[in-house]
């Protein structure tokens, strides 16, 4: 490793109205190393890079790119530096294809044409390097988060940088695209390149990084090599107190929540009549029939890979998708759920994956964006008047631990992982009977995440039933009474929730081929 760094910061600082994003933070990324930052949800992790890539300015402090002093204005003047991005919301265009997502801004020309036949080809070999056959023509919004995710990874990898810098790219990634991502920064590690990344996963951290600095409140709190750095350690610097590895503990709960964390594990109820049952649930070419029982109380966990029919059984339950045959009852009765605001009204909720296509809007304040499931299930005709809205507002900031200013704040404006939160409290607030949840925890740090799982356990202990979705096995095993595994679009097994480990699970999603 080189001892001079590629890219340093002295005493960079950042403030929004309201918050100190970036105070005094020194940082330093060195050629041939994966260096990954760490720090709870709103620690300054994507400020820091928004602004070492000329999204923001800073207010005061350096940057230095290989010795000498810069200072981008636009994001695309990094790029030209040799600094490659791939921000934490992916910015990429639905409805263009895959090989223009991949080369947009940089086509090759042909006697000044755009020269489709290498830029497809390019397209193809990029993925190919992720280990990823896709038809490039298809239009991007044809194809799974996930899957949109790799192609942004396949565009950021492509170019030839001298530095990359990734904020949570594997956040809805499964263990097999998280090592192909992995491999390929490996390579890429080897060729010189200084790799940034950010991540909530510790797992990962410690499987790719060689050195972790430590966000916390927007200061820097420590750099260390991942080699020198235990994980309580790691946990305890991130949070900022002694008794980290509690928090790493499930139910482990601190403050109000406790008695109903204790209610969830002892007084689950006995089991019921399923709220809704899916019988030979079907739509060609998206799922096979399936059946599935969700109970009030319990939380029915969907385990599989991508592409394996999870969101697809999600959103066919949910009447976002048509289904081609089969049945849905509710309470006994059978129902026809033609679209989300049927299922709704029969008192479903879902809280999809992608959060930005189907989830927050931007500009809208976080009362308001809370508020928009509630309302519309009453009718916009029936305004739920300004006092109740701010108190629910307020009861959820306080009940998630949403990092904002104030309940007036736009909800674009808040970090990743807080912008989630915000949506879990939009559909908590309808009070559902059944309660999807896809992906739920997508960017929410090490620490939130059991907090939020057992707010949701506490709920469930109230009668409210759950399908939980997650690409992360061992969420899925540790929190689910049930758990529905998929393969290839199908269920092949249904388990008992308790007393099966993470290891039988992948047997059964890998078709005993592990
Ligand atoms: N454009 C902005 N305007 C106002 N406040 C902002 C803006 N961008 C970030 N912030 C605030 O700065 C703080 C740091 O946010 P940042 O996005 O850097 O956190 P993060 O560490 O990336 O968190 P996460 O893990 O949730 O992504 C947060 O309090 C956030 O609300
Ligand atoms: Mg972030």
């Amino acid at each position: 490793m080189s001892t001079t760094p590629l890219l340093e910061t002295h005493g960079l600082s950042r403030t929004f109205p309201g918050v100190r994003a970036l105070q005094n933070v020194d940082f330093r990324l060195f050629p041939g190393e994966v260096h990954t930052l760490m720090g709870q949800n709103g620690a300054g992790k994507s400020t820091l890079i928004n602004v070492l890539t000329g999204v923001h300015r800073p207010d005061a402090g350096d940057i230095r790119l290989a010795g000498a002093p810069v200072q981008f204005s636009t994001p695309q003047e990094a790029e030209a530096a040799g600094i490659q991005t791939l921000y934490q919301e992916v910015n990429l265009c639905p409805n263009l294809s895959v090989a223009e997502n991949i080369f947009a801004g940089r086509q090759p020309r042909k006697r000044g044409l755009i020269d489709w036949k290498t830029i497809h080809r390019r397209a193809q070999a990029a993925l190919a390097e992720l280990n990823l056959a896709l038809d490039v023509t298809q239009s991007l919004d044809t194809y799974p988060i996930a899957i949109q995710q790799m192609v942004a990874i396949a565009r950021a990898v492509s170019v030839d940088a001298r530095i990359l810098i990734l904020d949570e790219p594997t956040s809805s990634l499964d263990d097999s695209e998280v090592a192909r991502l992995f491999d390929v920064l490996r390579k890429l590690k080897a060729s010189g390149i200084a790799i940034l990344f950010v991540t909530h996963f510790l797992e990962q951290t410690y499987a790719i990084s060689d050195r972790i600095t430590v966000m916390r409140n927007g200061e820097r709190e420590g750099e260390y090599l991942a080699a020198d750095l235990p994980v309580q350690t790691l946990v305890a610097k991130m949070v900022g107190q002694q008794l980290a590895h509690e928090r790493l503990e499930p139910s482990a709960e601190s403050g109000e929540g406790e008695a109903e964390a204790a209610a969830a594990t002892e007084a689950a109820p006995a089991p019921s009549a399923p709220w809704l049952s899916a019988h030979g649930v079907a739509r060609r070419g998206v799922l096979n029939p399936l059946d599935l029982d969700v109970q009030p109380g319990r939380i029915l966990g969907l385990a599989g890979l991508l592409g394996s029919g999870r969101t697809e059984t999600a959103r066919l339950l949910f009447g976002a998708e048509r289904v081609d045959a089969g049945a849905i009852s509710i309470g006994g009765k059978s129902v026809k759920l033609a679209s989300p605001r049927d299922a709704v009204r029969h008192g479903m909720a879902y809280c999809p994956e992608d959060r930005k296509k189907e989830g927050i809007v931007a500009d809208l304040s976080i009362r308001e964006n809370i508020v928009l499931a509630l309302q519309a299930r009453r009718g916009w005709w029936r305004m739920i008047g300004r006092a109740r809205q701010r108190e629910l507002a307020n009861e959820y900031i306080a009940q998630l631990g949403i990092k904002a200013r104030d309940a007036e704040q736009p909800i674009g404006l808040l970090s990743g992982g807080n912008q989630q939160k915000v949506l879990l409290a939009r559909w908590l607030a309808t009070e559902p009977k059944l309660l999807i949840l896809d992906e739920p925890t997508r960017g929410i740090d090490v620490a939130a995440k059991f907090e939020i799982m057992d707010r949701v356990r506490a709920l469930c202990a109230k009668g409210l039933g759950i399908l939980f979705i997650s690409s992360e096995i061992s969420e899925v095993v540790r929190v689910s009474d049930r758990i529905a595994v998929l393969r290839d679009r199908r269920k092949v097994a249904e388990l008992n929730g308790h007393g099966h480990s993470e290891d039988e699970v992948y047997d059964l999603i890998a078709g005993g081929r592990r």
